[in-house]
C-alpha cells in the first residue's frame, strides 16, 4: 500500500478540537479531488498545492495524494530532493510519472493498471511526479476531444484519463487528491478539470487576475456542456457506467497571493526619493492593491458563482502574503514553509506561514463540509 504511515515531523501549531472535528466530518465523506487552477502564470498555484498539501498531511494527518499535471514539473522539483530529481530524470529515460498514466492510451492500450505513486517524507504526502513528456500528449488530447464531443468512445476514454486516475486514487482511500496544473487553457488542463470534484483558484492581486477569472468561468462552462453532448451521443454508453457522469465540477474558493518582491527599481527610488515621497508612493501602491482586491468578491461571484451549486460558502480561502526569502529557502530545502529549518528572520516568517496555511486549511475544510453535507 503506497501511503504507509511514516515518521511525522513537528511543523508547529497543534490542532484544536474544532479542527479535528472539522477534518473528521470531511474525512468520513470520502476522498475529494481538487485542482488548483488559473490560466494566469506565476500566481502561486504550485506553492499553494505543496504547502496546503503539507499542512493537511503533516498537521491534520490526512492521507493526501498530490499530482503534478504541469509539464514544467515545478512541484516535482520542489518536493523531490536534488539527488532524487537527478536520479529520476537523468538516469532513466522512462521515469514512472504522470506520463506513465496517459502513455498506454496513446498506444491504444486503454488505461494503465497501477498508479506510479511515491512518498515525500518532508511534505508528508504521496505524489505522482510530473513529466516534461506530458506536453507531448497535448496533441493527442486535443484531437481526441473532437472525437469525444461527437460521442466517439476513443475520444471519451482519452478525455477521462484523469478521471480514471482519480477513481483509482479514491480506491486507495486517500482523504484528498490535489492536482497542480500548468498555466493554460489547453487540452491537458481540460482533461484534468473535467475529472475533478472541485477547483480552487489561486490568484495574484492585479487586474489580469480579474480577466483570468472571467476566462476560467466561461471556458469550464463550455467544456462541461460539450462533454455532456458527447456523452449523450456516446457510441457505447455501457462502457461509461463506471464513470460518474452526474457530477460537475464545483468552485471551492480562491486564494489571493501578494508576492511581489521589491524590485531593484524600488530600491533605487528609495535612494533618490525623500522619506515623504517614498511613503506616498508606498501608500499609493497599497491603495491600488486594495482597490483591485475589493472588487474580487463581486467579480468572483459573477464569473464563478454558477459553479457553487447554490451552496452558500465564503469563497475567500485566505491571502498568502509575501513571505520574503522563506519561499526560496523552502524550495532549496525541499521542505514545506511550515517546517523550513532556519534561525533569525526565518523564525518569524515560518510562524506566519504556519498561521496562514492553517487558516487556509480550515476554510478549505469548512467549504468542503458545506458542499458535502
Ligand atoms: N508567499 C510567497 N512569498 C514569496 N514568494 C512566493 C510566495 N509564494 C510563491 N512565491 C514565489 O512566486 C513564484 C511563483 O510561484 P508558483 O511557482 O507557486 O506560481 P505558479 O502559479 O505555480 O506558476 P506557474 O504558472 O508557472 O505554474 C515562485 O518563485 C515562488 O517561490
Ligand atoms: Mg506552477
Amino acid at each position: 500500500m503506497a501511503n504507509s504511515r511514516r515518521r511525522r515531523i513537528s511543523p508547529g501549531i497543534p490542532l484544536t478540537d474544532a479542527h479535528r472535528t472539522l477534518f473528521a466530518s470531511v474525512q468520513k465523506r470520502g476522498a475529494q479531488s481538487v485542482c488548483f487552477f488559473n490560466n494566469k502564470g506565476g500566481v502561486g498555484k504550485t506553492t499553494l498545492v505543496a504547502n496546503l498539501g503539507a499542512e493537511l498531511s503533516l498537521n491534520f494527518e490526512a492521507r493526501v495524494l498530490v499530482v503534478d499535471a504541469d509539464p514544467q514539473c515545478n512541484l516535482t522539483q520542489y518536493v523531490l530532493g536534488d539527488e532524487e530529481v537527478l536520479e529520476t530524470y537523468n538516469n532513466s529515460n522512462d521515469p514512472e510519472s504522470v506520463y506513465s498514466v496517459i502513455r498506454p492510451l496513446s498506444l491504444g492500450k486503454g488505461y494503465g493498471t497501477n498508479l506510479p505513486i511515491r512518498q515525500s517524507e518532508a511534505f508528508g504526502f504521496d505524489i505522482i511526479i510530473g513529466d516534461p513528456r506530458l506536453a507531448l500528449q497535448e496533441d493527442l488530447l486535443a484531437s481526441d476531444w473532437k472525437d469525444a464531443r461527437g460521442g466517439g468512445m476513443r475520444g471519451i476514454r482519452t478525455t477521462f484519463v484523469f478521471a480514471d486516475l482519480v477513481s483509482k486514487a479514491k480506491d486507495l482511500k486517500y482523504d484528498f487528491i490535489l492536482f497542480d496544473m500548468g498555466p493554460s487553457l489547453g487540452a491537458i488542463n481540460r482533461s484534468v478539470l473535467l475529472a475533478m470534484d472541485f477547483f480552487v483558484v489561486p490568484m495574484s492581486i492585479d487586474v489580469f487576475s480579474s480577466w483570468a477569472i472571467r476566462n476560467i468561468g466561461n471556458t469550464i462552462n463550455i467544456w462541461q456542456r460539450e462533454l455532456k453532448t458527447g456523452i449523450a451521443l456516446a457510441e457505447d454508453p455501457a462502457e461509461l457506467e463506471s464513470i460518474d457522469r452526474t457530477r460537475t465540477i464545483r468552485f471551492l474558493g480562491y486564494v489571493t497571493q501578494q508576492h511581489r518582491e521589491r524590485t531593484e527599481e524600488d530600491a533605487d527610488l528609495d535612494v533618490v526619493e525623500s522619506d515623504e515621497a517614498s511613503e506616498t508612493r508606498r501608500k499609493r501602491i497599497v491603495q491600488a492593491y486594495e482597490e483591485i482586491s475589493e472588487k474580487f468578491p463581486e467579480q468572483i461571484s459573477d464569473s464563478l458563482g454558477r459553479f457553487l451549486d447554490c451552496v452558500e460558502i465564503n469563497p475567500f480561502l485566505g491571502n498568502v502574503r509575501h513571505l520574503g526569502s522563506l519561499a526560496p529557502k523552502s524550495q532549496s530545502q525541499h521542505s514545506p514553509m511550515i517546517s523550513v529549518r532556519g534561525t533569525g528572520r526565518f523564525v518569524q516568517s515560518r510562524k506566519q506561514a504556519r498561521e496562514i496555511y492553517r487558516d487556509i486549511a480550515r476554510r478549505y475544510l469548512e467549504n468542503l463540509e458545506k458542499f458535502l453535507r
